[in-house]
C-alpha cells in the first residue's frame, strides 16, 4: 500500500513495484491522478482508493479493504504531503496543526491500521517518507520540518516495539526530487532548477524512480537486517558546509 500515490515518488514507487511482481493499493486525495495512475500501470496490478490519510478512519478502512481483497498487507509505503510555509512568529497555527496532522498523524494513521495485520502475518515492512527537512532547517518551512522530523523518531520507535515481531520499519530522506512537489517550489520564484541542481554533490536533482529503487530496497527481504533507519537519498545535499570557498572538483 502507497499513500501519496497520485504523485510523484508516489506513482513511480508503484510502478516500480508492479514491475516486481507486487499487487499494489494506492491511495490519494487526488482522485484523477489517482485514476491516470491506474490508467499508466494497469488496473489488473493497481487499484486506487481516494483516501484522505488525515482521516483515521478512511485509512483503516482501506488497509482493511486491503486485507479483505489481497489476504495480507505486505508493505506499507507511508508519503503523502503537501509542502507548507511560513515564519515561525507568524505561523497560522491550525495550518501548523494542519501539516502536523498529514505529515505526522497520516503516517501514524497508517501504521495504526496496517501493524496488526502484520503481527498476525508476522512480518511487514513499512516505509515512512521524511526529508532532509527532517534533518536540517529551512527558513519559512518549521511545520514541514517538525513534522519530517518526528516522523524519522516515530520511525524509530516503531522499529523498536515490533521488531521481533518481523516488522521493520524506516524512513527515507530525499534531496530534491523532480515531482509536482518541486514545480510547485520552483513556482515561487525564489530559485531555479540549475541553482538548486548545483547543491546536490551529483551536481543534478534525483528523479522519482531512483526514490522508488531505495523504497523497493527497504521493503524487501534484501533489507531484512535494517530498520530505525533514516536512509538520506539526496545525492550528497547535506554533505557541504563550505567555509573555505573552495569548489569540489568540476
Ligand atoms: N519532491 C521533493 O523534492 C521531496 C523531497 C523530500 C521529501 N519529499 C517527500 O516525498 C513525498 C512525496 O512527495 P512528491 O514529491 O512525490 O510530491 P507530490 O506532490 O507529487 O505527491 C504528494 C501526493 O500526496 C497527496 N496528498 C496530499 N495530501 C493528502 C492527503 N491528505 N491524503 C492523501 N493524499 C494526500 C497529493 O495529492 C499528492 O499526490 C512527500 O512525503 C514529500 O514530503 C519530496
Amino acid at each position: 500500500m502507497i499513500t501519496g500515490a497520485a504523485g510523484g515518488i508516489g506513482w513511480a514507487t508503484a510502478r516500480r513495484f508492479v514491475a516486481e511482481g507486487a499487487k499494489v493499493v494506492g491511495l490519494d486525495i487526488d482522485a484523477d491522478r489517482g485514476a491516470q495512475m491506474v490508467d499508466d500501470i494497469g488496473a489488473e496490478h493497481v487499484t486506487f482508493v481516494q483516501t484522505d490519510v488525515t482521516d483515521p478512519e478512511q485509512v483503516t478502512a482501506a488497509v482493511d479493504g486491503c486485507v479483505a481483497d489481497h489476504g495480507r498487507i505486505d508493505i506499507l509505503f507511508n508519503n503523502a504531503a503537501t509542502s507548507t510555509g511560513g515564519y515561525v512568529a507568524d505561523l497560522d497555527l491550525a495550518g501548523f496543526d494542519a501539516s502536523i496532522k498529514l505529515m505526522l498523524n497520516g503516517p501514524l494513521h497508517g501504521m495504526q491500521a496496517a501493524i496488526p495485520h502484520m503481527i498476525e502475518q508476522g512480518s511487514g515492512a513499512i516505509v515512512n517518507t521524511s526529508s532532509v527537512y527532517g534533518l536540517v532547517a529551512g527558513a519559512a518551512n518549521a511545520p514541514y520540518c517538525s513534522a519530517k522530523a518526528a516522523l524519522i523518531n516515530l520511525t524509530r520507535v516503531t522499529a523498536l516495539e515490533y521488531g521481533r515481531k518481523g516488522i521493520r520499519c524506516n524512513a527515507i530522506c530525499p534531496g530534491v526530487v523532480e515531482t509536482p512537489m518541486f514545480e510547485q517550489v520552483l513556482g515561487i520564484g525564489l530559485t531555479t532548477r540549475e541553482e538548486v541542481a548545483a547543491r546536490h554533490a551529483i551536481g543534478r536533482t534525483i528523479q522519482p524512480e531512483e526514490v522508488a529503487d531505495l523504497v523497493l530496497f527497504l521493503a524487501s527481504d534484501e533489507s531484512s537486517a535494517i530498520t530505525g533507519q533514516a536512509i538520506q537519498i539526496d545525492g550528497g545535499l547535506l554533505l557541504e558546509t563550505n567555509l573555505t570557498g573552495v569548489p569540489p572538483v568540476s
